[in-house]
């Protein structure tokens, strides 16, 4: 009865991996999948995220039971102080609904099929170009997907303009998806400046912004600044929602922690949000996962190592920012031609090189360099022991 089923592509971003874990060559590096690597390649355990995880071990009354369908009622809470900070005026007023979700993803869809669900409006706008699993992620939620300009190739920059014009002609009520910091793939965020005039423009279009912050704490080394665009937009009193993932800023990729929060007007509506949105998650898996929530509350919920955990986060940023610099100098060395000031100036886990498929398909051929095809790198991925090959790649790739 499945013969007529035909082999689906491998994902664009994972399958990266399924390719890179294929290949014999013991010069291959992977740069495609967002996941932070030590200056020796390996993945990395935070020491916070251990002593949490041996606190849990120890602690002999802790059992796994089901969680409620919406999850740890102690993550929920200091997950949405960690996005709005501890004086958000939504918080004190309790007009947020929060549920654990399966990280960023399942955030994400949690909260497209509310929308489909109980909104007015079907239509979300994404940034062209966005991260590739958006797109399925609300079509498959029940939305309609368009796009508003984003990114300019030219500048390899913001297209302030085009996106001001495409925000201002989608319709009233439409759902603008916004990546809160650190932008992916391409590394490029508005200005202060630029979000509060986005913000004006979102409010008085009465559209409906969606954050999908998969990064804080990750593009500038502070948890606080990478929030401020979202908190701008909960100092205004209006609605939104927001997806948080702890994958990348605690290392717990596996552990699919993470939240949708949905900030409402008044309490008795987030209470009955949150009903509803326990409504879309029992049939989809009923409720989460214990051991990675568990994690984040132990450390969110101590002062101790939260100071911990904030030193580790920026100490990842820093060495994402170093390998900017080295790969730039690396690339300016090689006297490559072009302007590649973009790679220091992007900000996050990725950076745009500009590089086209044929270019990086050269050079996961010659140099088992893997990354996405859009030209996307995964700087995290790099290290001082990879940046000369990674530049003597692009150059051949640039020059050849
Ligand atoms: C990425 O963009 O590489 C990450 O967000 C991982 C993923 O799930 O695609």
């Amino acid at each position: 009865v499945f013969e007529h089923v035909e082999q689906a592509p491998e994902d664009p971003i994972l399958g990266v991996t399924v390719a890179y874990n294929k290949d014999p060559s013991p010069i291959k590096v992977n740069l495609g999948v967002g996941a932070y690597r030590t200056e020796e390649g390996k993945p990395v355990i935070l020491n916070v995220v251990r002593k949490a995880e041996e606190r849990l071990l120890a602690d002999r009354s802790r059992y796994k039971e089901y969680l409620p369908i919406t999850g740890l009622a102690d993550f929920n809470k200091l997950s949405a102080k960690l996005i709005f900070g501890k004086e958000s005026p939504a918080l004190l007023e309790k007009r947020v609904a929060t549920a654990q979700c399966l990280s960023g993803t399942g955030s994400l869809r949690v909260g497209a099929e509310f929308l489909a669900k109980h909104y007015f409006q079907r239509l979300v706008f994404l940034p062209a170009p966005t991260w590739g699993n958006h797109h399925k992620i609300f079509s498959n939620g029940g939305l309609t997907v368009k796009t508003y300009r984003y990114y300019d190739p030219r500048t390899r920059g913001l297209d302030y303009q085009g996106m001001v014009e495409d925000i201002r002609a989608a319709p009233s009520g439409s759902l603008i998806l916004l990546h809160a910091c650190a932008h992916n793939p391409t590394g490029v965020d508005p200005t202060p400046e630029q979000w509060e005039g986005l913000r004006q423009l979102i409010r008085n279009k009465r559209h409906l912004p969606f954050f999908d912050s998969a990064y804080q704490g990750f593009a500038s080394g502070s948890l606080d600044l990478d929030a401020l665009a979202v908190r701008s937009f909960v100092a205004d009193g209006g609605e939104l929602l927001v997806a948080q993932s702890f994958a990348k800023n605690m290392g717990l990729y596996g552990e699919r922690v993470g939240s949708l929060s949905i900030v409402c007007k008044k309490e008795a509506i987030a209470t009955h949000v949150e009903s509803q949105l326990k409504l879309v998650i029992r049939p989809m898996y009923s409720n989460p996962p214990i051991h990675g929530a568990s994690i984040v509350a132990t450390i969110l919920g101590d002062s101790e190592l939260y100071a911990e955990w904030t030193i580790e986060l920026k100490a990842m940023a820093n060495r994402i920012i170093s390998m900017r610099h080295q790969l730039h100098s690396a690339i300016q060395a090689r006297g490559t031609p072009g302007d590649w000031t973009h790679i220091l100036k992007q900000i996050g886990m990725f950076s745009f090189t500009g590089l086209n498929r044929e270019q990086v398909a050269f050079m996961t051929k010659e140099y088992h360099i893997y990354m996405t095809s859009d030209g996307r790198i995964s700087m995290a991925g790099l290290s001082s022991k990879t940046v000369p090959h990674l530049a003597d790649a692009i150059h051949a790739a640039v020059t050849g």
